[in-house]
């Protein structure tokens, strides 16, 4: 697929630079700062500081999340919100879950049909025993519970949803993206997932709707990007592929169904909203060849590697240990990966669960999802495996609840 996008590459390579034409420069006195964070990252790390923001639902719910966390979370583009929901009912999830994947004889008919799904199969490390698993019971009622909106709208309220009278999405209102489940069995070693960016990978160079989203980056004015601007980012136009999220996320994320904390084959995050202003930046240096982007290849997620993003790779940190019924979350275009082994003495689990905002681009993805989640098929994002069409205990319609009904398309807001 690179091969074919060669000349595209260097062709739209060759327009970013003339529009830049001190690219080197510019990426020399952006390289210094992002450098000097990643160390000053590494360091705290070091020294027992988690990095990696935390607060409590609770104070979401009575609005005194503390001015320095919100501060936190800007800059490091992710956070840890305890206890969205009670343990007992994560617990309990987390049980049913493993009874559905059991009883269903997921892993039987997974290893039968062999893995369809290549969005990773770039990566180095590329099977963190995530399965494609969408529709149970326990996903559907986590995904629709009215904490898990409050937890949501306070999150997108940290972007900037509108500006000069033209809304980009609607911050209160969220749809529910069909993600799917981990279930790391403790001495687990398959590989984990190696540093990457999901989202989109060579189209942030070559598709105009992603240089709108970059503008300030591409025309050398890097530090006036604002990540948390949502102008165009409702608009980017993926290259289509399997597994490439075709909805417009402010947030990826996932809830802790078990507890959970570094070494456990859990989440590692690149805590800093500059890296993407880095790698696209990086690209356009007269080191990488022509026809290339660091390692970026269509319809893949897009590599973190050490020839080309060497100071970034510093900074990589695991989340910090969660408890069930903790979340996760972190910016579209945050850097993150998968730990290679499970040296817990408990499953590592979670549901996959981010903030897809009302939009147009996600309105219209909802639709396709709907007939999927009907039909019991596989989230049309991702590989037709369609596990669950004849799996027993697969939640159906009745299980939504009014809220459900609105986040999965079936009523009006
Ligand atoms: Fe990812």
């Amino acid at each position: 697929m690179t091969a074919d996008l060669g000349p595209t590459i260097a062709a739209a390579k060759a327009a970013l630079r003339r529009k830049l034409p001190n690219y080197a420069a510019v990426f020399a006195d952006m390289a210094a700062e992002v450098g000097r964070e990643a160390e000053e990252i590494a360091a705290r790390h070091k020294d027992g500081d988690p990095v990696v923001p935390r607060i409590d639902y609770a104070d979401i719910v009575s609005n005194s999340v503390p001015a320095d966390a919100v501060a936190a979370i800007r800059r490091h583009g992710c956070v840890v919100v305890r206890g969205v929901f009670p343990r007992a009912q994560a617990e309990a999830w987390d049980a049913e879950l493993l009874d559905y994947v059991q009883r269903n004889h997921y892993i039987e008919k997974a290893k039968a049909k062999g893995n369809l799904d290549k969005y990773f199969s770039q990566l180095k490390s590329g099977k963190p025993q995530i399965y494609g698993i969408y529709w149970s019971c326990p996903q559907i009622q986590a995904r629709q519970a009215e904490s898990m909106a409050t937890a949501r709208a306070w999150l997108n309220r940290l972007w900037i949803w509108e500006k000069d009278g033209q809304e980009f999405f609607n911050p209160d209102r969220n749809y529910n993206y069909a993600d799917r489940i981990r279930q790391r069995e403790p001495g687990d070693a398959t590989l984990g997932l190696s540093p990457h960016v999901d989202g989109g990978s060579v189209e942030r160079w070559i598709d105009p709707s992603f240089h709108h989203v970059y503008r300030h980056v591409l025309s050398g004015d890097w530090r006036a990007h604002n990540p948390w601007d949502g102008e165009g980012r409702t608009e980017t136009r993926e290259i289509p592929s399997p597994a490439v999220c075709r909805m417009f996320r402010t947030y990826q994320g996932w809830t802790a169904l078990t507890e959970q904390g570094p070494r456990d084959g859990t989440l590692q995050l690149v805590p800093t909203v500059n890296a993407m202003t880095y790698m696209l930046l990086r690209a356009l240096q007269d080191d990488v060849p022509e026809a290339e982007l660091c390692g970026a290849a269509a319809g893949r997620a897009m590599r973190i590697n050490e020839q080309y993003h060497a100071p970034l790779l510093r900074a990589l940190v695991p989340v910090p240990k969660v408890q069930p019924g903790d979340t996760v979350w972190w910016h579209p275009d945050l850097v993150h990966a998968v730990e290679d082994e499970n040296h817990g003495k408990g499953y590592s689990s979670v549901i996959y669960i981010g903030a897809a905002p009302d939009c147009a681009k996600n309105r219209a993805f909802q639709e396709l999802q709907k007939a999927a989640f009907l039909a019991g098929k596989s989230c049309p994002d991702f590989a037709p495996e369609d596990y669950e069409v004849d799996f027993a205990g697969r939640a159906t319609e009745a299980d939504l609840t009014p809220l459900g009904r609105k986040q999965m398309g079936f009523d009006a807001w």
